[in-house]
């Protein structure tokens, strides 16, 4: 295979500002659409949804994510948005396409391609020779094979995306590596995304990762679900600690100054969620079964996922006896993870559903993620919302489940005074424990023995 610098080297010198259309305005296609004109190329956005595209235009992102507002002021004039395909692409001679459309799991945990083929289908008799076609969603091995069987043309390219939510700007601008899967016959199309990137590389093509188009697909998946297994092994040796009277959090910085370990992505919680994780450790389990190899690994990192949040919800239950009438339970955090107003595939849309149908009045706070939980959630005679503190008036339990930085220090007097009873589920594992059961909290997290005394 050959290098990206040889490959660039090789191509023409190219005009610095291309032309991109980007088909879809979710986390990937808006950050990723953003970040090229924040590097300099014209971009072209299209989503189906209308109303995302009128909030576009009047200046403002439909999800929140670090930057990306500021941004999309500063870069108001290479930005355009459209919700109809044909007017984003047509006469406009743009150069590369993104399709970064949604590719959600359906009943049985396949990756759903519908969004998918449908905008690649709008693209026939939109595209010309030259045009680069671009798959960033994820999606199972061979679809790019598929996409350029229907458009006729070996110039598309896979090319996924590894941004994560809540830092998404800073990882689109500054990735660790790009990867480029490529026909073998396409090196002019390569040129085309080296020149495309090389600002957001800024010369580095070691950054650079070359390969085939079916490789590329896979190495997403890989990415995703090697990361989605240390999640499950620390979540694993978490529970293990407690019945051994271990601390998870000693443990991980234990193993974290082991260079061949590293010390990210280790810590406990109450399970992995969001939009990729659950997805992808599904799709890839769907593609090891049609191809009837026993997912062995996969199907584990996906059962240790699912029970970490039962485990989390029992530990609330066993301390209150399994009995949750009358009781007020205050949850603190209802995105997936800090940083971001995504609820999808929360632990607290599960931990949440545990306590309410074991009548507990659920009273929940989030600095951004509240509507779209509610969404996902729906309502419940038994779940309520409230401010960061007010939530906390009569509570019998605070549980937190996402660790943004508004709870990382919070005011514990004010939390003393307000609760009936001093109860604390941290389940980020972010509170000093020491300190709380000083102050006389009763006091239990991930992968460490509760407090000794029981206040029910
Ligand atoms: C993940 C990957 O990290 C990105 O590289 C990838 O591009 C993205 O999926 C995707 O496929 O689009 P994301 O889901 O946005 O990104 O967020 P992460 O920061 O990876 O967190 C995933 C879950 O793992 C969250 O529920 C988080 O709370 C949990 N987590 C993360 C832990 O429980 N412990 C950790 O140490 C780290």
């Amino acid at each position: 295979m050959v290098s990206a610098q040889e490959i660039s080297q090789a191509g023409q010198i190219r005009d610095a500002r291309m032309r991109v259309a980007v088909i879809g305005c979710g986390y990937v296609g808006l950050v990723t659409g953003v970040c090229l004109a924040e590097v300099g190329h014209e971009v072209h956005l299209v989503d189906l949804d209308k109303k995302k595209i009128e909030m576009l235009n009047s200046g403002k992102a439909p999800i929140y994510e670090l930057g990306l507002d500021l941004l999309l002021q500063s870069n108001k004039p290479s930005l355009h948005f459209y919700s109809d395909i044909t007017e984003a692409i047509q006469d406009r001679d743009i150069e590369v396409i993104f399709i970064a459309v949604g590719t959600p799991s359906d009943k049985e945990g396949h990756a759903d391609l519908t969004a998918l083929f449908r905008a690649a289908r709008s693209l026939i008799g939109l595209i010309n020779e030259k045009t680069v076609v671009v798959v960033k969603s994820t999606v199972p091995v061979g679809t790019c094979d598929n996409v350029a069987e229907m458009l006729d043309t070996q110039r598309v390219i896979s090319n996924p995306e590894f941004l994560k939510e809540g830092t998404a700007v800073k990882d689109c601008l500054e990735p660790d590596r790009v990867v480029i899967g490529h026909h073998f016959d396409c090196n002019d199309a390569v040129d085309i995304m080296i020149h495309l990137y090389y600002p957001i590389v800024r010369g580095d093509y070691d950054k650079i990762v070359l390969m085939d188009r079916r490789s590329s697909e896979m190495t997403k998946y890989a990415a995703n679900v090697m990361l989605a297994a240390r999640l499950s092994m620390m979540n694993e040796l978490a529970v293990l600690c407690e019945k051994y009277d271990a601390d998870i959090e000693q443990v991980r910085l234990g193993i974290g100054k082991d260079e061949r370990i590293g010390p990210h992505f280790l810590k406990a919680g109450p399970g992995y969620g969001g939009s990729c994780f659950p997805k992808d450790v599904s799709a890839l389990l769907c593609m090891a079964e049609k191809v009837k190899v026993e997912p062995i690994m996969l199907s584990a990192i996906k059962d240790r996922n699912d029970n970490q949040r039962y485990h989390a919800a029992c530990k609330i239950l066993d301390y209150f006896r399994w009995s949750l009438q009358d009781k007020r339970i205050v949850v603190w955090g209802l995105a997936f993870k800090a940083g971001t107003d995504d609820a999808r595939e929360s632990p607290a849309l599960e931990i949440i559903r545990t306590l309410v149908e074991k009548d507990a009045m659920v009273v929940a706070h989030d600095p951004k993620a509240t509507e779209t939980f509610q969404e996902a959630f729906g309502d419940h005679d038994n779940l309520s919302y409230n401010g960061q503190y007010g939530a906390l008036f009569g509570a019998d339990a605070l549980v937190l489940l996402t660790d943004w930085d508004e709870y990382k220090k919070p005011n514990w007097e004010l939390i003393g005074r307000s609760m009936y009873k001093k109860t604390i589920f941290d389940f980020r594992n972010i509170w000093d424990r020491e300190h709380l059961e000083r102050d006389g909290f009763y006091y239990e997290s991930i992968g460490r023995a509760p407090s000794a005394t029981f206040f029910v």
